[in-house]
């Protein structure tokens, strides 16, 4: 018999779930089927033969396939701090901490630089690991809009007389529009104020810059971040995250990090991988290629039969839709013409700003993005002939 407490709330978090369908905003698990345009998995990396190897042949030599505890407590081993070493190397930084994930590389980097008297400049479409990281910290925030220099120029110049840390926090490709963030103009605004800066590189990480080491790298900047963040669960086709910044910072964070603090390490079989992912990784410049080229094809396509792709220059292409019934009837749609797409809707994006995310990764065939626009157009025919489409 359940309790009255468990009655009441299983009838109360029914209501919310129904409440949710109605407005087309349930989410569901299912696994993907058909030509993959939802992943992450950039360079195809998640598939590559030497890469499961590395796997294989780390799990056969490691003693421990388990973390067995903080990296403070009986988690570390040699191979975190050589890995660290070399990622920091890639990045272009002094050193580099990991984390078990992006978004707790994010919430430990804001929560342990950012006091409650600090100031934080955040593009308004910063990914939720960064926004939950500010909230957290405390700090006073100020959102720009979007790749809004002015904006944020402006709210420097309001708290210039301020005494306090500023940081601006910002994505470098940012992972729901696919434009990429001026990072050079970014960081002369702030030393000109005399604010830190931090770049997410999530989706840069293995993609953008000199063998894919990110935009900032690429913009010759990142020596002079507060912090560069790369993710490995993306194009690295592994797990977890990486601050990368001065060696101070990395003492910093391991001694204030909550997160790392008290969460359990990766197994250090994990280091392998990602050791070997970086590797091949940047001997895939073809691939790189390859991935920039098929989006900007696919970008151009859907542009050039009047559909909103936004700002996007990347391998990550939206087709804006506006309302959240008309990205759930396209995904649909695309579903049953064999295309792994999922409808993006708030409140991962903003009201009304419901899309399609095409993410391109290096396998896909030239002619299924051709056969992806005609999709398109022939749901906005069949399924939808009253969708607007904002830019032709
Ligand atoms: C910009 C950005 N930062 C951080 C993260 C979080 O990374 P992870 O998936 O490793 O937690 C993501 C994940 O989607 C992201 O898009």
């Amino acid at each position: 018999m359940p309790s009255n407490f468990q009655e009441v709330l299983r009838r109360e978090l029914e209501a919310g779930l129904r409440e949710l369908e109605a407005r087309n905003r349930l989410r569901a698990l299912s696994e993907i089927r058909g030509v993959n345009l939802c992943s992450n998995d950039y360079l195809e990396l998640s598939r590559h033969p030497a890469l499961k190897d590395a796997v294989l042949r780390a799990v056969r030599k490691t003693q421990r396939v388990g973390g067995t505890g903080s990296r403070l407590l009986s988690g570390h081993a040699t191979v975190w701090e050589k890995l660290e070493e070399e990622f920091a190397q890639f990045a272009g930084t002094e050193a580099a901490l990991y984390f078990g994930s992006g978004y707790t590389a994010n919430l430990s980097l804001l929560t342990a630089l950012l006091k409650k008297e600090d100031l934080v400049f955040s593009d308004a479409l910063n990914h939720a690991s960064l926004i939950d990281g500010i909230r957290l910290s405390g700090a006073r925030k100020i959102i720009y809009a979007h790749l809004d220099l002015n904006g944020l120029e402006a709210g420097l110049r309001n708290h210039a007389l301020e005494r306090c840390r500023k940081l601006i926090v910002t994505e470098s490709v940012f992972s729901m529009e696919g434009d990429v963030a001026p990072v050079t103009e970014i960081f002369a605004l702030a030393e000109r104020y005399g604010a830190g800066v931090i770049v997410d590189e999530a989706h840069a990480t293995g993609v953008h810059g000199p063998t894919g080491r990110g935009i900032a790298v690429k913009d010759g900047i990142v020596q002079h971040l507060a912090a560069a963040v790369h993710t490995c669960g993306k194009a690295l086709a592994s797990a977890g995250a990486f601050v990368c910044g001065s060696a101070i910072l990395k003492e910093h964070l391991i001694n204030h990090a909550r997160p790392f603090i008290f969460s359990t390490a990766m197994p250090p079989y994990m280091a392998e991988q990602i050791g070997a992912a970086l590797r091949i990784s940047q001997t895939m410049d073809g691939e790189r290629e390859k991935l920039l080229g098929l989006a900007k094809r696919l970008a151009a396509g859907l542009r050039s039969h009047g559909w909103d792709t936004g700002r996007s220059t990347t391998q990550i292409v939206p087709v804006m839709l506006g309302e959240d019934e008309q990205a759930v009837s396209a995904a649909k749609f695309l579903q049953s013409k064999g295309y792994a797409v999922r409808a993006v809707r708030p409140p991962t994006v903003p009201q009304g700003s419901a899309r399609l995310r095409f993410s391109v990764t290096c396998g896909i065939a030239d002619d299924e993005i051709v056969d992806l626009e005609n999709c398109m157009n022939l749901w906005r025919k069949e399924a939808c002939p009253t969708v607007a489409v904002a830019r032709a």
